[in-house]
């Protein structure tokens, strides 16, 4: 058994774990990305390789890394070293953890800057702004912000201070209490947004669209896209899931929880989709639009509809709620190897972390604006961090978990640790995560790399 230091903290409940890590996996993720992915992946094609790819590939590496982290007992780096010395293995899997530790922190300089665009639409909701755009003004809109450096590093500021408020309190009196508020708060503002959509816009046309496959709509690409997009909303690969496994009560059934996380992160992406197609088709507005869905094209439909700003200032504070309780994960995994491994107090370290992904994140903020035509491989520094975590970083986590649960670590210790299921369930789970997830994922980086050379 590992090592638990004493001063390791964990969660008072499976419960608020729940919470937490369904906090961590609904974000901009699930509201933002996912539905203007489907959009632009044809709808329920996309859908239905999103879903294959929640469960066969999500679920099992999730389950493996909760597992690495409870039984690692630390931040990333040190619980998959003490993992490693336990099973006789290199000390080399620690990269796992570093990558992990980085990954997260990379994520969450961009991640930011887009929840900072959300509370500048919370605040353009309520002085009106929004109120009166029209299909041809919400471009120059939006465009507006963009060009503003200054106006989107105030945001970016402002919400990284949020999640370093949060993390500098700890686990209980941060996290737990952070996600007991915000993540009931955010159900209900989901459930009254789809009750409203579907009412008042075309729910019939926005349901054919995401559960209706069209199968010619499905190239490699949008097979790529569907499972980074898995990934990405069920933050795995980034020592996210890890972290919060190590606060994990040993009581708690690792696989019945991802299961339940999995699905939860699921439903909240249909229904977010669910939230804003049927207003995209009431006003004819174009479902493809792309990362500019619900910042452009959507508040079109706001400023038209009764009571649309009010659904507007609902829908752009539920978008800030998930993203926070998603950048909170993304931060835990380095302050708590700062704070275990060097001593550097939870505060300061949160403060220290929080102050190098802002000014991190302001390659992202110039990516819009004065650095638009600084690129890498034709990528702005924004689109090259994008795709560095979503399409590296994150499955090549996902390939060492597997790798590491599935072949490094022994049989019986991995049984032990997953010990609440049956025999049955268990077999499944092993033969998913060390056979299929790494053959997946293996093709999956052929692809990209694919991708990468024939453009
Ligand atoms: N899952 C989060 C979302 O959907 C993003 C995230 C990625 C969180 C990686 C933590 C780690 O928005």
């Amino acid at each position: 058994m590992a090592r638990v230091s004493s001063d390791h903290e964990h969660f008072s409940s499976r419960w608020t774990f729940i919470l937490a890590a369904v906090g961590s996996a609904v974000g901009l993720g699930n509201i933002w990305k996912f539905p203007y992915e489907a959009g632009q992946g044809g709808g329920g094609a996309f859908v239905l390789v999103y879903l294959g790819f929640v469960f066969l590939i999500g679920v099992p590496v999730m389950i493996g890394e909760l597992a690495i982290g409870r039984r690692g007992q630390s931040s990333p780096p040190i619980a998959v070293a003490n993992l490693a010395f336990e099973e006789g293995r290199s000390v080399f899997w620690s990269i796992l953890g570093w990558m992990g530790v980085l990954g997260a922190f990379l994520v969450l300089s961009f991640y930011s800057v887009i929840a900072g665009w959300t509370l500048d639409y919370i605040f353009k909701t309520v002085i009106g702004v929004t109120g009166q755009v029209t299909a041809e003004t919400s471009g120059e809109v939006f465009g507006g912000l963009l060009a503003s450096w200054e106006r989107m590093a105030a945001w970016h500021f402002l919400f990284i201070a949020m999640t370093v408020f949060i993390i500098a309190r700890g686990v209980t009196s941060g996290i737990e209490q952070a996600v007991t508020y915000l993540m009931p708060a955010l159900f209900v503002l989901l459930i009254i947004l789809v009750a409203y959509a579907l009412v008042a816009g075309e729910a019939r046309q926005a349901m054919l669209f995401l559960f209706q496959p069209d199968f010619s709509k499905l190239t490699p690409n949008v097979v790529i896209q569907a499972l980074g997009q898995a990934f990405f909303s069920l933050s795995l690969g980034l020592g996210a899931v890890m972290i919060y496994g190590s606060y994990l009560p040993k009581s708690v059934s690792i696989p019945r929880s991802a299961v339940i996380i999995g699905a939860a992160d699921t439903v909240v992406a249909l229904l977010a989709g669910l939230a804003i197609f049927p207003l995209v088709f009431a006003y004819n507005l174009d479902v493809g639009s792309g990362p500019g869905l619900i910042f452009e094209t959507l508040p079109i439909a706001f400023a038209q509809m009764p009571g649309g700003s009010i659904f507007g200032f609902l829908f752009f504070t539920l978008l800030t709620v998930a993203a926070i309780t998603s950048s909170i994960s993304m931060m835990e995994p380095m302050v708590s190897y700062l704070q275990e491994r060097h001593y550097v107090k939870r505060v300061k370290a949160a403060i220290g972390v929080g102050i190098a992904a802002f000014v991190f994140g302001l390659g992202t903020v110039f990516s819009f604006n004065i650095w638009a035509d600084v690129k890498l491989f034709d990528r702005t520094f924004f689109d090259t961090l994008d795709f560095v975590t979503n399409n590296l970083l994150m499955p090549l986590g996902g390939l060492l978990v597997a790798l590491f649960v599935g072949w490094a670590m022994r049989f019986a210790s991995v049984r032990e640790e997953l010990s609440s299921v049956s025999d049955g369930f268990f077999a499944r789970i092993y033969g998913l995560l060390s056979v299929v997830c790494p053959i997946a994922l293996v093709l999956v980086f052929l692809n990209v790399a694919g991708l990468l050379s024939f453009g």
